[in-house]
């Protein structure tokens, strides 16, 4: 039998009942990097042993660690449950926002802990920014309000270098001349497509450093998807992306570099090409065979 034909609850309770509780005993060191010539890439952004526990018994994430690339496209993929979103969030500190929540190990930026004491959470967010599943504009704030929301949390206020950001920022996620006739108008009133390319916008407009976005368009029709798709290849000119994706297609035809994951654990990172065409660990192998889902 392999390993991924067994019920998820026989390997949830194999996987729980390692005595080690989700912590190495070693400290992780960083991650070793990838066997292929753009291994060379600096690393923008990397995990060591980052562990996230919800509550006492459920890991989210255990023991990461992997290397996200300077200005490629890393792409997350597996199946529902295996810790894919709670990585991301970890990225960011938006776990600091939820109750219950234990993080251990260590997640760099530039080579500094975004987890050290004294480092700001907020500001954390700025230069690692977040797109979610569901466009999440604020529906009655104007477009223009939506994109220069996070640039007033800043503490930008003057009227000329808030258009300025608002344009750049409309440009670069692609929706500057579908709505630059309608800056006042409510932010729902845009199309689930568009809305999710405000939510973009707001993002990319305190200019972060790393974007992560978590199945940005699962909720869009293939055009939309499309556009979306063809941004993240103009952006990675500028940003770190990382992608959540359940669509094997989208992670072959955007990411540079995939990692699987399964039951919270990294398995296996690789170059996009060679993650899909030969993979290394079994694991890999069956959840792209289909042979579970
Ligand atoms: N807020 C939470 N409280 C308790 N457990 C949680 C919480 N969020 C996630 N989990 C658990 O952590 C594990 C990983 O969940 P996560 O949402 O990260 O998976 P995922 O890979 O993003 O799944 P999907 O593909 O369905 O979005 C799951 O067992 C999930 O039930
Ligand atoms: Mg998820």
């Amino acid at each position: 039998m392999s390993t991924l034909e067994r019920s998820t609850e026989q390997k949830q309770a194999e996987w729980y009942a390692n005595p080690a509780g989700g912590r190495s005993e070693q400290p992780a060191g960083p991650p070793e990097p990838l066997e292929n010539a753009a291994a060379q890439v600096p690393v923008r952004m990397s995990a060591e042993g980052l562990t996230v526990r919800y509550g006492v018994s459920t890991f989210g994430i255990r023991d990461v660690t992997m290397a996200l690339y300077d200005r490629k496209v890393t792409a997350l993929i597996g199946p529902s449950g295996c810790g894919k979103s709670t990585f991301l969030r970890a990225l960011n500190r938006m776990h600091d926002l939820g109750r219950d929540i234990e993080v251990t190990g260590d997640a760099f930026l530039d080579g500094e802990s975004i987890y050290a004491p004294g480092v700001d959470p907020v500001v954390v967010r700025r230069r690692v920014g977040m797109v979610f599943q569901k466009p999440t504009p604020f529906p009655t704030k104007s477009i223009y309000e939506n994109v220069c929301a996070g640039l007033r949390l800043v503490g930008m206020r003057k009227r000329s270098l808030l258009d300025e950001a608002v344009e750049k920022a409309l440009t670069s996620a692609a929706l500057w001349d579908e709505v630059k006739d309608r800056l006042r108008s409510p932010g729902g009133s845009l199309s689930g497509g568009q809305q999710q390319r405000l939510c973009i916008a707001r993002a990319l407009a305190v200019e972060p450093e790393v974007l992560l976005m978590d199945e940005p368009t699962s909720s869009l029709d293939p055009n939309a998807t499309m556009r979306i798709e063809q941004l993240i290849t103009q952006l990675k000119r500028q940003v770190t992306i990382v992608i959540v994706t359940h669509n094997m297609q989208q992670a072959r035809r955007v990411s540079d570099y995939t990692a699987f994951f399964y039951l919270g654990e990294m398995v296996e990172q690789a170059d996009t090409h060679e993650l899909f065409t030969a993979p290394k660990e079994s694991r890999t192998q069956e959840y792209l065979h289909g042979t579970f889902s």
